[in-house]
């Protein structure tokens, strides 16, 4: 199978760059730019290479740069933005602030005849963020496009196969930016289109029949998408040597546990043994009202009753995980400010006491990974489950966490589901939440003293930034009074217009 390298320099958009080689049925890697030597790149065989963006000056002390070596191999090098830069400095040319400033947003960019621009207009509008420019070309480079005030907006050594874009193709604001990324995926790489889902499934099972032969597997099952996926590509693969544990922490939404009960032990005939932990974790979280101290606690409750049910099990050799690839990406590529230790209950402890970790699903992207559960007939409830936390409601109650809080919630939730669900509004992430604010309500002639619930909806591609949905008001108001209505406790709803940041999605 061909693959491109994205060797990445800390750009913000290099995930995305292999996402849209993927979308092209061509499989990308990202490896960061010191973690491959010009060695390993020849032995791959890579048949291209993409360098990223980022956000240094590529002749800054300590700016990110390979081997110039890697422009020796003969494989086709297409630099983005900072990789343009760095293109160009490793091949002897000279990049400098640009004397006019930044240049940023959509551009309008003329460009010329070569291989890397075939079937793109004359002039379009691609996307331009930086602050340095190309001053000076490197011997035998020619321009082959400019804007207004960027006079090498691209260049090339056709020769060679070098080319470098100041702008990024990789986002959808550039107009033609796809039709870059295929010139250089097909024309000038040579790449065929063979990275298929259905074929890729496949091929997956296949590998963890011969990697498992004779193997006892473990899966700790979440419930969400990527253990689901997982779980049913490793029952495939070894049948019944494959055990899953599932913990219920007594934190779940309304129904959560039972399909996933129904759906892995009756619909897959996987064997799955259910804990229900929730009496446990309760007690552990009594009084706690900390999100952090909260976390912990579940974290590392997880992984006792975990440990305990392996322990049950006897010898068990090969523990599987539902890691996906920006997990991989995201935790080779350096650290970034924690704002929440996200904690995902799948998660398991560092010191396992298993000879090896299968990790059937850390090539693929989220969207890669719907694609082999829906080609392996896992049903569009679990393939499309919309995200959520490890640490489950207990991250939806402002307050310390209690059983008649969580029934609250668990109704209140499931209403306001339902409500969206029903006018079929397209949220990527939709929940209720239970404030710990009391206020004062009137029913009959009574008056009462309950809770507030929040309802909170967004929408967003990445869940790094999202903006609070725009819900029709009818919507918000029947969600409203059937929860007013419905749940006992509750005498207010308010509704969460605060995007994400300054926000984060859940409240805690
Ligand atoms: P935030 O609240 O950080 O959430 O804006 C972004 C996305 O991550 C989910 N989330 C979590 N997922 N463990 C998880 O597995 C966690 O601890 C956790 N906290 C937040 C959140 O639901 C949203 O989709």
């Amino acid at each position: 199978m061909d693959k491109i390298l994205v060797l990445d320099f800390g750009g913000q958009y290099s995930q995305l760059i292999a996402r849209r080689v993927r979308a092209e049925h061509v499989f990308a890697e990202i490896r960061a730019y010191d973690k491959i030597t010009v060695e390993q790149i020849r032995e791959e065989a890579y048949k291209g290479i993409i360098f990223t963006g980022g956000p240094n000056s590529v002749s800054a002390p300590n700016a990110p740069r390979c081997d110039r070596a890697v422009l020796d191999l003969g494989i086709p090098v297409l630099g983005i933005c900072y990789g343009h830069q760095l293109l160009t400095y490793l091949a002897g040319g000279m990049v400098a602030p640009a004397a006019s400033g930044s240049e940023y947003g959509g551009t309008e960019v003329t460009v010329e005849p070569c291989a890397l621009f075939a079937d793109v207009p004359e002039t379009s509008v691609f996307w331009m963020s930086h602050t340095d420019e190309v001053k000076t070309l490197p011997e035998s480079f020619v321009s082959v496009a400019h804007s207004a005030i960027c006079r090498n907006a691209a260049i090339c050594c056709e020769k060679r196969r070098l080319y470098g874009v100041q702008f990024h193709p990789e986002v959808t604001h550039s107009q033609h930016g796809q039709k870059v990324l295929q010139n250089f995926l097909f024309a000038i790489c040579g790449c065929r289109a063979a990275w298929v889902m259905d074929d890729v499934a496949e091929q997956m099972i296949q590998r963890c029949r011969e990697q498992l032969a004779g193997k006892r597997v473990l899966l700790a099952l979440s419930g969400g998408v990527d253990s689901a996926v997982a779980a049913v590509l490793l029952h495939k693969a070894v049948g019944d040597r494959l055990t899953c544990v599932f913990v219920d922490h007594g934190l779940l939404r309304k129904g959560e546990a039972e399909t996933v009960e129904r759906v892995f032990r009756g619909q897959f005939g996987i064997r799955l043994i259910c804990v229900d932990a929730a009496e446990r974790f309760l007690t552990q979280l009594a009084g706690v009202t900390d999100p952090e101290t909260k976390r912990k606690i579940i974290g590392e409750t997880f992984i006792r009753v975990f440990e305990e049910e392996a322990d049950k099990l006897g010898q068990i050799d090969v523990l599987a995980q539902g890691t996906i690839y920006p997990d991989v990406v995201e935790s080779g590529n350096g650290a970034s400010a924690v704002i929440k230790s996200h904690h995902n209950v799948g998660g398991l402890p560092k010191d396992v006491r298993f000879k090896e970790i299968c990790e059937p699903l850390r090539m693929l992207f989220k969207d890669e990974v719907r694609q082999v559960g829906t080609a392996m007939g896992l049903p569009r409830q679990i393939v499309w489950r919309q995200p959520f936390p490890g640490p489950g409601l207990a991250v939806r109650i402002t307050d310390d966490v209690t059983k008649e809080k969580l029934a609250i919630l668990r109704e209140a939730d499931a209403i306001f589901r339902e409500e969206l669900d029903r006018a079929q509004i397209s949220a990527d992430q939709y929940f209720a939440v239970l404030t710990q604010t009391r206020s004062v309500g009137v029913m009959g002639d009574f008056r009462t003293y309950g809770y507030t619930v929040a309802l909170r909806a967004v929408t967003t591609d990445d869940f790094m930034t999202a903006q609070w949905t725009r819900l029709p008001y009818e919507v918000l108001e029947c969600a409203s009074s059937r929860i007013t209505n419905e749940v006992g406790g509750v005498t207010r709803v308010v509704y969460d217009i605060t995007s994400k940041p300054p926000a984060t999605v859940e409240w805690l």
